[in-house]
């Protein structure tokens, strides 16, 4: 009984997400790609993983829709697992994801987090050329001036980051530009319940609009 019930809750969730994919993702413009989509079984693994990839991407390499979706490939197990749980706990705030992630059991979310970490297409790039080379000292030495440590010191020195600590090489510029600049609206929302996303806010806080755009175009670009 308990099976049936939250697995028709998933489907409802996932029909009207379906419905939101058609504004967003051109991937599912096709009907009846949907169609034959929502006839397949939802709680296998090569089901949710075409689902997700729907909106980030043939193998999870992002996606520029109406607004960055990012890149998913090769980004740390443990960084995906903790940003699923935090979407459904609202320690970070995004409805779509919220609307995903809260229908995923435990054993899906480790398999889709394995997966996606095991992908490796090429960057899609995108980055404004000319500000890579200062993007890139921003990365490898941080801004003394301002306090901000370096990037490399905490997400490693090729940004593949580790554990809980994000992968930044070849995420697209405008999704990374958009999150340090929202960073505090968006990440750590819940104050009882503290997170490592804290450990980024004073370096979001203290980065330039200029800076941020640089070290996003700087990042989109590493494999
Ligand atoms: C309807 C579109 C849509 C679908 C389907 C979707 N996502 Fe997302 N996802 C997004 C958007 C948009 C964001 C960016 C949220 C933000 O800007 O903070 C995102 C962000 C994420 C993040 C955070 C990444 C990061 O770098 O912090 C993870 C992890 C994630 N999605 C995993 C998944 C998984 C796993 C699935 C499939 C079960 C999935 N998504 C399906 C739209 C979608
Ligand atoms: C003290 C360690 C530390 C330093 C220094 C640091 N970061 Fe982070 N960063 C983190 C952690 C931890 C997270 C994961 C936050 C979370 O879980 O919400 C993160 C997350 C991010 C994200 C979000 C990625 C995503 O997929 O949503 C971006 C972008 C980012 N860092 C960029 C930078 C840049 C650029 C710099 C240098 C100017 C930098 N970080 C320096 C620890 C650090």
């Amino acid at each position: 009984m308990k099976f049936f019930r939250s697995h028709s809750f998933q489907l409802a969730g996932v029909v009207g997400l379906q419905l939101a994919l058609i504004a967003i993702a051109p991937t599912v413009a096709d009907p009846a790609r949907g169609a034959e989509r929502s006839a397949m079984h939802k709680s296998s693994v090569p089901a949710k993983l075409a689902y997700c990839e729907d909106c980030h991407g043939p193998s999870g390499q992002g996606f520029h829709g109406y607004f960055p979706i990012p890149r998913l490939a090769g980004q740390q197990t443990e960084y995906l697992k903790n940003q699923l749980e935090a979407f459904v706990e609202h320690r970070r705030t995004n409805n779509i994801m919220f609307n995903v992630a809260h229908s995923l059991n435990p054993g899906m979310l480790s398999a889709l987090a394995n997966d996606f970490h095991a992908l490796a297409p090429p960057p899609l790039g995108g980055g404004v050329r000319h500000l890579v080379p200062t993007g890139e000292k921003i990365f490898q030495n941080g801004v003394p001036e301002a306090n901000v440590a370096a990037c490399a010191a905490c997400h490693g020195p090729n940004a593949q980051g580790s554990g809980e600590i994000p992968r930044l090489a070849g995420q697209l510029p405008d999704y990374v530009f958009n999150k340090l600049i929202n960073w505090s609206k968006e990440r750590g929302q819940i104050p009882s319940k503290p997170d490592i996303s804290a450990v980024m806010s004073p370096v979001a806080h203290s980065l330039t609009r200029p800076q941020v755009e640089a070290v996003a175009a700087y990042l989109s670009y590493l494999k």
